[in-house]
């Protein structure tokens, strides 16, 4: 196309600048001038002859404006090859396991139908999320930052590296990225059944979840956060740990959503001095030593947890305004609640009503396992592994006891 156009240029210009040759006929010459003419004022009738010299230019200016304007368009595409490969590199290296895909802005536009309202999922601290249908068919949410909420294009791919690959099943993969729109955005796996904090407090869409499916949900999550805290290579702390980034799957198993997305949101020296919720964890599951001092270890995401246990036992939100002033914040009430030994009033319902006397010790079990990891000084809470494993083992006792009861 280059070429070509390059060729019609010089056409042009030989017309052009051609006089008649002496061995031409002054006939001959004045025939091929005005055939020339005539080209020229077909295509431009506007000059109509009058300033041939005029119309000449103007068609050679459009056509040096149209060769401009498409080589431009030509170095553009060759640069964003370039840069789709550069970033491709960035996310592969240095990478054991899977490696992160960059997606074109075209295909996720494409997929969400250019992130029309009926595919918003919801929309949280770090922008909003869409659901969106690929070529191949496969769904995947797609997480778009909000306007001045991310680093910059190399930190996301930095981190989005080593996020992508984190590959275990108590885990919400993330797929890939897109940093080519104005915005970044985060590809990851569509979980098809809502939030925990849905199913919990959201309004009744669903049957209440089970004593044994909460236990479930609660040991898969602990599974999960274990794995990023001893076998993420670098250890991950998800910092935002609550019951809205616990996703379930389309057999109510539980997948932990947004691990390491804290890393990801911008944070400059001046608003490090204090906590940015939204960045930093949410209200209500914060780890107040974390709050106090900003130091971040394992032991904050065991905190948050014991909030998640919490609500698994109680059905109550971490924080609830409908509640009495002193009460709103369901860890201070709860510590009330345990210190008095009434915990069994506090308990949902719908799990203690026809529980056994074997799953009431569960629940008692699971609400010492909570106190544990809400305990004020992180040294003496359990790692995320102890409480797996302490999960499973009362898994144990609930399965073999309903075993044994048909
Ligand atoms: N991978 C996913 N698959 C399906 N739905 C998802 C996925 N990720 C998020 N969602 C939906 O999008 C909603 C918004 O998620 P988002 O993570 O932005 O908000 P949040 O969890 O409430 O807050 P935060 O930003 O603090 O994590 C979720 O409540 C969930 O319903
Ligand atoms: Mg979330």
């Amino acid at each position: 196309m280059e070429l070509r156009l390059r060729y019609t240029l010089c056409a042009m210009l030989k017309i052009i600048s051609r006089q008649p040759s002496s061995s031409e006929s002054p006939r001959q010459g004045r025939g091929t001038e005005l055939m020339h003419r005539d080209t020229l004022c077909a295509t431009l009738p506007v000059y109509s002859g009058k300033f041939p010299t005029l119309a000449v230019i103007s068609v050679l200016l459009m056509l040096l404006g149209g060769f401009l304007v498409h080589r431009r368009y030509l170095i553009k595409r060759r640069s964003i090859k370039l840069l789709v490969k550069e970033r491709e590199e960035i996310l592969s290296a240095n990478t054991s396991g899977k490696s992160a895909k960059v997606f074109s802005g075209k295909e996720i536009k494409k997929s969400t139908n250019n992130f029309a309202k009926e595919n918003l999922l919801g929309s949280g601290g770090f922008g909003e999320v869409f659901k969106g249908t690929l070529d191949d068919g496969s769904i995947v949410a797609v997480k778009r930052a909000k306007p001045g909420n991310a680093k910059g294009t190399l930190q996301v791919l930095n981190e989005v590296r080593i996020l992508c690959q984190v590959n275990h099943r108590g885990l919400v993969r993330l797929l890939g990225c897109c940093v080519e729109l104005e915005l970044p955005l985060l590809i990851y796996e569509y979980v098809p059944n809502r939030t925990l904090f849905d199913h919990l407090h959201g309004v009744r869409e669903w049957a209440p979840l089970s004593w044994l499916r909460r236990l479930v949900i609660a040991q898969q999550t602990a599974d999960g956060l274990a794995y990023l805290h001893s076998s993420a290579v670098p250890p991950i702390y998800h910092r935002d740990v609550k019951s809205s980034n616990i996703l379930l799957d389309d057999k109510l198993d539980a997948k932990v959503s947004d691990f390491g997305l804290s890393r990801l949101v911008e944070l400059s020296e001046s608003e490090n001095t204090h906590i940015n919720t939204s960045a930093q964890g949410t209200l209500g599951y914060l780890d107040p030593e974390y709050y106090m001092n900003l130091q971040l270890t394992d032991r904050s995401d065991v905190y948050s947890f014991g909030v998640v246990l919490l609500e698994l036992l109680t059905s109550k939100k971490a924080i609830d305004f409908n509640r009495d002033e002193e009460n709103v914040n369901l860890v201070v009430y709860m510590k009330k609640i345990m210190d008095g030994e009434k915990l069994m009033d506090v308990i949902d319902p719908f799990i203690k009503q026809g529980a056994s006397r074997v799953e009431m010790e569960t629940i008692k079990a699971v609400g010492n396992l909570a106190a544990a990891c809400l305990d004020e000084r992180r040294q003496n809470r359990p790692s995320m592994k102890e409480v797996a494993d302490e999960l499973e083992y009362v898994i144990g006792i609930v399965t073999g006891h309903q075993a044994s009861k048909s």
